[in-house]
């Protein structure tokens, strides 16, 4: 298809590129910060996960003057009145680490037996000089240790609703039928075939 449209993702992780090729690349012509050669860092100032998000579109629109799309994503821990929330990377600190992330909520959850949880992420949108935020959200909870070894970031202790398994044992086929960042898409797509 010639007329798909040309969107920047602006995202460094390669595995929430993948995931967003995977499900938007029949649609539109994606182009990674790599490919137009962006290697800086995009500060995340924003208090939000939505400030976030638009901050890393506008960043890079500003940069470019082309369609962008960004992702802000966090997960939200019903006990932890929220928490991590925005601060999901840097839940144990600086610099971003997922392994100690996970060591740090684990014992923060220890003998919990109230594990709600949701993933919840922001994408923006940045097409045709108008700014689009689409949420998507999925409920689980957080498992008691790690299992499984697919998938990036907390897949390893978040078990999605009416699953047994967590994200890192499923193939990224069937976490990506589910995910908040699936979700998101499914509406960012939706608005795209209008
Ligand atoms: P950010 O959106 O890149 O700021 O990431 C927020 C945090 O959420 C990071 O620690 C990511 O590893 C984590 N995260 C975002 N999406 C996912 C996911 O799909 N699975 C597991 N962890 C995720």
């Amino acid at each position: 298809m010639n007329d798909k449209p040309t969107l920047i993702v602006a995202t460094n992780n390669a595995h929430k590129l993948l995931e967003i090729e995977t499900l938007l690349g029949d649609y539109c012509s994606l182009r990674s910060l790599q490919d137009v050669g962006y290697t800086n860092d995009i500060p995340e100032t924003g208090e939000t996960l939505e400030e976030n998000s638009l901050i890393k579109a506008e960043t890079i629109f500003r940069k470019y003057k082309l369609n962008v799309l960004s992702d802000d994503s966090g997960l939200e821990v019903e006990i932890l009145d929220g928490d991590p929330g925005v601060d999901t990377a840097i839940y144990a600190g600086e610099p971003r680490n997922d392994e100690r992330n996970i060591d740090k909520l684990l014992k923060e959850l220890d003998n919990q037996s109230v594990r709600n949880a949701r993933f919840r992420t922001v994408l923006t949108l940045y097409f045709n000089n108008e700014v689009h935020q689409f949420e998507g959200i999925v409920e689980g909870i957080i498992a008691s240790e790690r299992r499984g070894s697919n998938g990036f970031g907390y897949d390893p202790i978040f078990i999605p609703e009416n699953h047994k398994h967590t994200f890192a044992e499923m193939e990224s086929s069937e976490k990506n039928k589910i995910s908040h960042r699936s979700r998101a898409l499914d509406k960012l797509m939706q608005f795209l075939k209008k």
